[in-house]
């Protein structure tokens, strides 16, 4: 691997958020130096030399939403990738830090939940990372843990409106999005109704409707949107930002925009497989295969698919993150395969992300070059407080990837790196996928090659969240 040397990425088309341009960018020390046309460097003057020709040199991905070692304790399953499998997944996708989750245990502290976590990551991660924190109880010491928290870069707090004892209620997220506001937290909200989803859950059972297909009838497009729109209000109510994750209705992601449209301070994002998927995953006539495609939100009929990408292009969702959920199909997915609410929920997608917004946005015409870095490095940097990340700039990270534009993989799982064995895309061809990726001036991913070391990944600095600097 190299050190912190220098680094010359000469010849290649420089893609930000609001530029392209033919230039070489110098690395020094992990961190950018200069860009430009051409900065008159002799090769001999640097370590190495990366020659970018035909390529396009980008800010690494940031994917916000993974679940890396997450344990389901429902279901008495953990995710497929640990925070080694994952991260070298990532990098092959071209990202270069994640934010993940640290779970709060029903009766512990946030700051435990963070110590345990740091734990577990810090040793296996090989780039660098976050993690938001999963409020799952909440009392008078969590709310005055917060404020702390947020100041000691750890500004942003997952809900779950549903999903059993992870769930807290409306009066609990009121709460909590009034203590965020006040310290410059931003409440990062899973929005499904869960009295809906129970109800309809026992609705299909009770009618035998058992098989992995039914996961999605259980959990309809007015479900996501009835509780986007009330996290929405109550934070309004509340005067504080708020994220929605994993956007996958045309309903939820109108009622995004209208927020917007009236002021409040709401990100929102979607993941790829909301992208390119639809129901049709979700056929009975597929069997058990179907679980391969059980997560939640789940996947929605063709009009919200189209809906969607007209939100990136417009600019009412703001990033695309993974929801990397990586689960077995043998022996994890197939637990349900007679009841779906035995399926552990979730798809694989950390190393697909990049390629799948690249080919299906970019090369498809319907993104900008320049909108594809905005929604997966330089708005997931701004809306979570990394300030070192997501652009190509002197005094940046070196967080960097270099993508021949033409090269295309076509998708198996072998040709993967998470621990599953298989994969949702399974066939598509897909550009995007860099050659190098340079994570604060190493290069660990060299012309295809890993060359990182397990734990080289560091903790990310976050600061707290200013509502009128949202994406
Ligand atoms: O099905 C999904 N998305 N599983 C991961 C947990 C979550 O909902 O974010
Ligand atoms: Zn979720
Ligand atoms: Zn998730």
């Amino acid at each position: 691997m190299e050190d912190k040397g220098s680094l010359l990425i000469r010849g290649g088309t420089v893609v930000t958020a609001t530029a392209r341009l033919r230039a070489d960018v110098l690395v020094r020390s992990g961190r950018i130096d200069a860009v430009g046309p051409d900065l008159g460097i002799d090769e001999a003057d640097v370590d190495r030399v990366i020659d970018a020709a035909g390529c396009w040199v980008m800010p690494g991905g940031i994917d916000t939403h993974t679940h890396l070692a997450h344990p389901i304790g429902r279901l008495g399953v953990t995710t497929a990738d640990d925070f080694y499998t994952g991260t070298v997944a990532g990098a092959f996708g071209g990202v270069t830090t994640i934010i993940d989750f640290g779970l709060q245990e029903q009766g512990g502290t946030l700051t435990d939940a963070r110590d345990h976590r740091f734990g577990v990551i810090d040793p296996d991660a090989i780039i660098d990372f976050g993690f938001h924190l999963i409020v799952t109880d909440v009392n008078e010491g969590v709310l005055a843990e917060m404020g702390d928290l947020i100041r000691s870069g750890f500004p942003s707090f997952k809900v779950y409106m549903t999903y059993g004892d992870k769930k807290i209620g409306d009066d609990d997220l009121i709460l909590l999005l009034e203590v965020a506001g006040e310290h410059g937290g931003l409440i990062y909200a899973h929005c499904e109704n869960d009295c809906a989803v129970t109800h309809l859950i026992e609705r299909h059972l009770a009618e035998g409707k058992t098989g992995p297909a039914y996961h999605a009838t259980s959990r309809p497009p007015a479900v996501e949107a009835e509780a986007t729109n009330r996290a929405i209000m109550l934070a309004e109510l509340a005067g504080a930002p708020i994220c929605i994750a994993h956007v996958t209705s045309s309903g939820a992601a109108r009622h995004v925009a209208d927020a917007r449209a009236r002021g409040v301070a709401v990100a929102a994002e979607t993941c790829p497989q909301y992208l390119v998927l639809d129901s049709s995953v979700y056929d009975p006539g597929a069997g058990c295969e179907v679980a391969k495609f059980v997560c939640s939100p789940p996947m929605r009929e063709h009009s919200h698919v189209d809906a969607l990408w007209d939100a990136l292009a417009d600019g009412s969702i703001q990033q695309v993150s993974s929801d990397h959920a990586p689960f077995r199909y043998e022996g994890q997915k197939t637990g349900g395969c007679d009841n779906f609410t035995q399926i552990p929920n979730g798809l694989p997608g950390i190393e697909t992300r990049l390629p799948i917004v690249f080919t299906e946005g970019v090369a498809s015409g319907r993104l900008t070059p320049e909108r594809f870095v905005e929604l997966t490095a330089t708005a997931p940097a701004r809306l979570f407080g990394l300030t070192e990340k997501g652009r190509i700039e002197p005094g940046a990270d070196a967080d960097l990837i270099v993508v021949d534009p033409e090269r295309e993989v076509e998708i198996t799982a072998d040709v993967l790196h998470s621990d599953v064995d298989y994969s949702p895309y399974e066939g598509m061809r897909l550009k995007g996928f860099p050659t190098w990726t340079i994570s604060r001036g190493d290069v660990i991913i060299d012309n295809g090659v890993l060359t990182a070391e397990r734990g080289r990944g560091r903790q990310v600095e976050r600061i707290p969240i200013d509502p009128a600097n949202l994406p």
